[in-house]
């Protein structure tokens, strides 16, 4: 049966982004269809500067939250990556098999050393290191699908060769995996910069929408969107980022085609007016079931306690045969 492997870190509130490039997916087709596992990497929250009691928060929100856009624990496991050891255990033979010189050329450390260094903080060795930490918890399940935002494919692409150079050293032990990602709204920008993406982590907030914004918020940061010179509505990503973006969130949102979407406006605010609707309406269900199930923390806790125990059992042989594989008595 297909394995999957996806992600999301808690180093903030989740975003529109994260669900229209990953977490709808991955609730709507993924469970459905393969074996899937979906994990709050904490351990990647602690690459950047960090409060420990607001990543314990937002590690609890993200997997409540995985719940609430539709997860089904019947159908796949959700769990928390600190509770299963075998990443740290895989992640250090990943560092084994990278080179310091792969590492540095990853876009998202550049991106994230230079904002450490810019608050004047020092960088921490396991921002350099994270795609080893990513690597490994894609290898340990012998995953063949990572559905992820554009954003990640450098970092799959990297597993990809790791694994290539692992088996071919050591024997064949890890399943090459490949990155997926959706038809519409891969890389959803940021409101106010549409030519950055839509971030969880960004200082400035207006141009982030957060799942659980209320829905009027919602309107205001969709509203006050930066669109682009002129006011016909067409689909130019190069020239027209920001209106289509817009197109992106409401194609996402209503299942059309962004181009096709574009023909029936002839002015910004409408645009803007039935993408804000689309997006409060398709959170709404999200926002209710996570106010649900914010009020049932031992059922959460039951969830990720189950999801890790079986996380583990799938990981470890295939950790253990990696560790006999490169010499180690493990
Ligand atoms: P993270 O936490 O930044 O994002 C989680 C998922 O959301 C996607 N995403 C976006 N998609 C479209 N537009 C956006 N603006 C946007 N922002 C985020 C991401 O592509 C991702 O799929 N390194 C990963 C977490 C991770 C992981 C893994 C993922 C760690 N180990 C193993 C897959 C497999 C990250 O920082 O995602």
């Amino acid at each position: 049966r297909t394995r999957i492997f996806s992600g999301v870190q808690p180093t903030g509130h989740l975003t529109l982004g994260n669900y229209l490039g990953a977490m709808r997916r991955w609730a709507e087709e993924d469970q459905h269809r393969a074996e899937a596992l979906f994990c709050v990497v904490d351990l990647h929250a602690l690459t950047v500067e960090h409060d420990p009691a607001r990543v314990r928060r937002l590690s609890r929100q993200a997997a409540t939250l995985l719940l609430a856009v539709g997860l089904d624990p019947e159908l796949c496991t959700v769990f928390v990556q600190s509770q299963v050891d075998e990443h740290l255990r895989l992640s250090y033979l990943m560092e084994c098999t990278a080179s310091d010189g792969e590492m540095r050329r990853m876009i998202q450390y550049k991106e994230k050393a230079a904002r450490e260094q810019a608050r004047g903080g020092s960088v921490r060795l396991s921002l350099l290191s994270y795609p080893a930490l990513m690597a490994a918890d894609i290898l340990a399940y012998g995953t063949h699908e990572v559905p992820v935002g554009e954003d990640q494919a450098q970092h799959v692409e990297l597993t990809r060769d790791l694994a290539v150079r692992f088996n071919q050293r050591y024997g064949a032990t890890f399943v090459v995996p490949k990155a997926t990602h959706p038809a519409v709204a891969a890389r959803v920008m940021d409101l106010q910069e549409p030519t950055s993406k839509m971030g969880k982590s960004h200082v400035r907030t207006a141009g982030t929408v957060y799942l659980l914004d209320e829905p009027e918020v919602v309107r205001k940061k969709v509203m006050r969107a930066v669109t682009d010179p002129g006011s016909d509505v067409v689909y130019e990503r190069g020239e027209r980022p920001g209106v289509a973006n817009l197109l992106d969130v409401l194609a996402a949102c209503s299942g059309g085609d962004p181009e096709r979407l574009a023909e029936g406006y002839s002015s910004y605010g409408a645009l803007k007016k039935d993408t804000a609707e689309a997006v409060v309406e398709m959170l709404r269900p999200v926002r209710g079931r996570h106010a649900e199930l914010a009020a049932e923390p031992a059922y959460v806790d039951e969830v990720l306690r189950a999801g890790a125990e079986r996380a583990r059992g799938l990981a470890r042989p295939r950790v253990d045969a990696a560790f006999r594989a490169m010499g180690l008595l493990g």
